[in-house]
């Protein structure tokens, strides 16, 4: 399938070919620029921003590097190739042929998927719009806007389904997606975790962290899709979401790498000395941190769960990875959870297999983010100072599932509401946190030149100097 880079909208779905479908898209895309325009990053749509675009889905030339102006990036629709005599990999319809349309039966299941993904992409893009303003560096200001201009283009993976699998209704989810802002009183955005406010950079890595691997993990879970576009649409985001938990990753394990310097100048791992020469404490990262993973656990939903049953059952959604496990149907399998007693205890209940499909999935997410945590504890090891970060239990500070409400320590131990309001402030950002992150935020934009809590990357982007100029202000 070649790439349409003549149409308005770059392509690889054949548009050109469906005059009515090319229509309604190009109807929808004044109003997705006026969003960008308006709620996308504030102060920067002028600058040239050293961006790669997607300009096919293969190896090659799926990331191309360029200096472009934002409202200039060309957001396009771009599935993964299709494979031939593709075969669903999971649920009741197991081994029957993958779906070219939309199945009947499920057609409002599978439209809520859509939009309740598609309803995250402009959430963070929102969230994330006034950072440009406190940047650590011109690095790290392209990273946020590569980030940024990527969330638009996965919003526009979305509509592309809407518009071309279902009619009406998808035409007006599309104009809703657009409607529903972050954090707003009236029309919030669907999911907790994307109304929450980002307005440090310490966030914004916590954030492309573990909430940008949720959006991993919910994509994994539709590439197995037994709706073959929504498959293959995942697909290839997939490649894109990478990118934004390296910079997560790396920008997490900078401040850390910052604060040890500044441990081993002033001779101390006291935090009120290290916050006062401008590094910021470990254990405020550890608190950031169970505030930001905990809030992502959230996003898979509860943990036992009928309609988890259904959409994996209707061949809908599946497991991360699918392909790794023996038994694709699971009707037979049952699978362990622990619950509160009420007693302020924990009990184990065992449900069938399907209905803990949120729960298998949050537990490969868990796995999976432990990876840099691993990582960020080697070099606090490295540099010979005793402190390690964890992730806290599943059960701390849950909102949906069984544990939701209950007072949790990090550790996992249930204890009483009274004993876990007096200790709150040693495992969740305090104001006194927050504001003295706040402070530290001031933006820095001399090519090469890095804010006082962060240290410079390892290298630049697609071999570039760290010191290149990745955002000319203009
Ligand atoms: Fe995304
Ligand atoms: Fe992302």
């Amino acid at each position: 399938m070649s790439l349409n880079y003549r149409d308005r909208i770059p392509n690889n779905v054949d548009l050109g070919t469906n005059r009515s479908l090319q229509r309604a898209l190009e109807h929808w895309q004044p109003k997705f620029l006026t969003w960008w325009q308006d709620l996308g990053p504030e102060g920067f749509q002028a600058a040239d921003v050293y961006l790669r675009t997607a300009t096919s889905v293969d190896a090659k030339g799926w990331a191309t590097y360029g200096k472009v102006k934002m409202p200039d990036y060309r957001w396009g629709i771009f599935l993964a190739e299709q494979t031939a005599d593709r075969r669903i990999g999971f649920g009741d319809f197991y081994g029957k042929p993958a779906w070219d349309q939309v199945p009947g039966d499920f057609r409002s299941t599978l439209r809520r998927l859509i939009v309740t993904q598609g309803d995250t992409e402009p959430a963070s893009v929102e969230q994330q719009r006034l950072l440009g303003q406190i940047c650590p560096s011109l690095y790290d200001l392209r990273n946020l806007f590569q980030v940024n201009v990527e969330e638009g283009r996965h919003l526009w993976a979305m509509v592309y389904l809407l518009h071309a699998y279902f009619g009406r209704d998808g035409r007006e989810e599309a104009e809703e997606l657009l409607a529903r802002h972050s954090g707003d009183a009236d029309k919030p955005r669907i999911l907790g975790t994307f109304n929450e406010p980002i307005s440090d950079w310490l966030s914004f890595y916590m954030f492309t962290y573990f909430t940008d691997r949720d959006g991993k993990f919910q994509l994994k879970s539709l590439a197995e899709s037994g709706f073959d576009p929504l498959a293959r649409t995942c697909q290839f985001m997939l490649t894109e979401e990478a990118h934004h938990m390296f910079v997560g990753e790396t920008g997490i394990g900078r401040v850390i790498r910052r604060t040890l310097e500044v441990m081993n100048e002033i001779n101390s791992d006291d935090p009120e000395a290290l916050r006062k020469a401008g590094a910021i404490d470990l254990p405020t990262v550890q608190r950031y941190l169970n505030f930001w993973f905990s809030s992502s656990l959230d996003l898979f939903g509860s943990d036992v769960s009928s309609n988890a049953a259904t959409v994996f059952a209707n061949g809908l959604k599946g497991r991360p990875d699918e392909g790794r496990y023996e038994d694709h149907v699971c009707v037979e399998d049952v699978f362990d959870l622990d619950k509160p007693d009420g007693k302020g205890g924990v009990d184990i209940e065992t449900v069938p297999l399907r209905n803990a499909m949120n729960e298998v999935t949050r537990n490969a997410y868990v796995k999976d983010c432990m990876i840099g945590v691993k990582r960020w504890n080697r070099s606090i090891a490295k540099a010979g100072k005793p402190f390690e970060l964890t992730l806290p239990s599943t059960r701390f500070r849950r909102q949906i599932g069984s544990w939701a409400g209950f007072s949790v320590m990090p550790d996992g131990t249930p204890i009483d509401e009274e004993a876990w309001n007096a200790r709150a402030n040693e495992w969740l950002p305090t104001e006194a946190d927050q504001q003295f992150v706040h402070s530290l935020m001031r933006q820095v934009t001399e090519p090469g030149k890095m804010a006082s809590w962060i240290a410079p990357p390892d290298r630049g982007i697609n071999n570039l100097p760290v010191d290149y100029e990745y955002v000319h202000l203009g």
